[in-house]
């Protein structure tokens, strides 16, 4: 399988996403590196080792950045809870962090794989650029980045900036200007992923531990998205960057010039994405515009199953 990274601040969407990354036959999950966003690093870590502790996963689980590259740490709770993956009551998690920072993990791994590798960043996008910055060395090592973030129209914590570029902005500039190949699942494609109940029965039917695991998430999600947002179901973000790497099919996906607003009065975080190569830029980008809703939760759903 591709052998990938994930980067992420579990999160109900991530919670999900972790589990597709470990489970799905063409993808070979190197490491987990956990970073501040959705909720502090010390609780999104903790909820990393939480789902790999329920769903059985072994993987290497490296902790990252406690907030962004420049200014404060905003977090998530009115859409994650106060523990960042509110809902399950969780037991004690049994499986533990290993000693190396995320971004030397990263480093190694990049380093030593034998083939390039993806990187898969589904929170703010602090450890990816420090770790560009910091080791330059591994660019030609990372295969592609398949992010989500952004929006290529409105926002969801600002009018124009989505919460994981909005956290960190000078991150996601320096991310979408590495030259690397970037892939970005902005809200403009997630809002297509709308767990519905239809989606939560298919799930509850598994009658599985893991399965009972993602039903109290989505049902505590569902109500988080409707009272915040107004939304019939909550968008699944976080798994769509899993379904692109996957089968490409299911995410069609458009070039273009996307630039990150660090200085906007009232935009910063906003992702300017150049349809129509205003600017005259070569694309940086690969931006998704559409999702099969159905092949994505059909595979979302046999993720969930193959935990047993
Ligand atoms: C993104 O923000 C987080 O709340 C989700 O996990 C997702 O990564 C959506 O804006
Ligand atoms: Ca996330």
């Amino acid at each position: 399988g591709t052998p990938i990274i994930l980067d992420c601040d579990p999160g109900h969407d991530d919670a999900i996403a972790i589990l597709l990354a470990a489970s799905h036959p063409s993808i070979d999950l190197l490491a987990l590196t956990t970073v501040a966003g959705n909720q502090t690093l010390e609780k999104c870590t903790l909820n990393a080792r939480r789902v790999c502790t329920v769903a059985g996963i072994s993987v290497p689980i490296a902790v990252g950045a406690s907030g962004p590259l420049s200014g404060e740490l905003h977090v998530a709770a009115e859409i994650h809870g106060e523990s960042g993956l509110d809902g399950p009551s969780w037991p004690a998690p049994s499986v533990d962090v290993v000693s190396e920072p995320a971004v030397e993990l990263m480093r190694r791994v990049l380093l030593s794989h034998p083939a390039p590798v993806t990187l898969v960043p589904t929170g703010p996008l602090t450890n990816v650029a420090a770790l560009l910055t910091t080791y330059p060395e591994v660019l030609p090592r990372i295969g592609e980045i398949v992010l989500m973030g952004g929006s290529t129209g409105r926002g969801n914590v600002r009018p124009y900036a989505e919460f994981n570029s909005w956290v960190d902005p000078e991150a996601a500039a320096i991310v979408f200007a590495s030259g690397l190949p970037v892939t970005m699942v902005g809200l403009n494609t997630s809002h297509q992923a709308l767990v519905t109940p239809e989606v939560v029965a298919r799930l509850e039917a598994l009658g599985t531990p893991v399965a009972s695991m993602c039903v109290e998430l989505m049902t505590f999600f569902a109500s988080a998205y409707s009272a915040v947002e107004g939304f019939p179901a909550p968008p699944l973000h976080d798994p769509i960057t899993l379904a692109r790497v996957i089968s490409p099919a299911l995410v069609r996906c458009v070039p273009a010039y996307v630039s990150v607003e660090t200085a906007g009065e009232f935009t910063r975080g906003a992702t300017v994405v150049d349809f129509g190569n205003r600017t005259g830029l070569e694309p940086n980008a690969q931006v998704a515009m559409e999702l099969d809703v159905e092949g994505f939760f059909d595979l979302i759903v046999e993720s969930v199953a193959s935990y047993g």
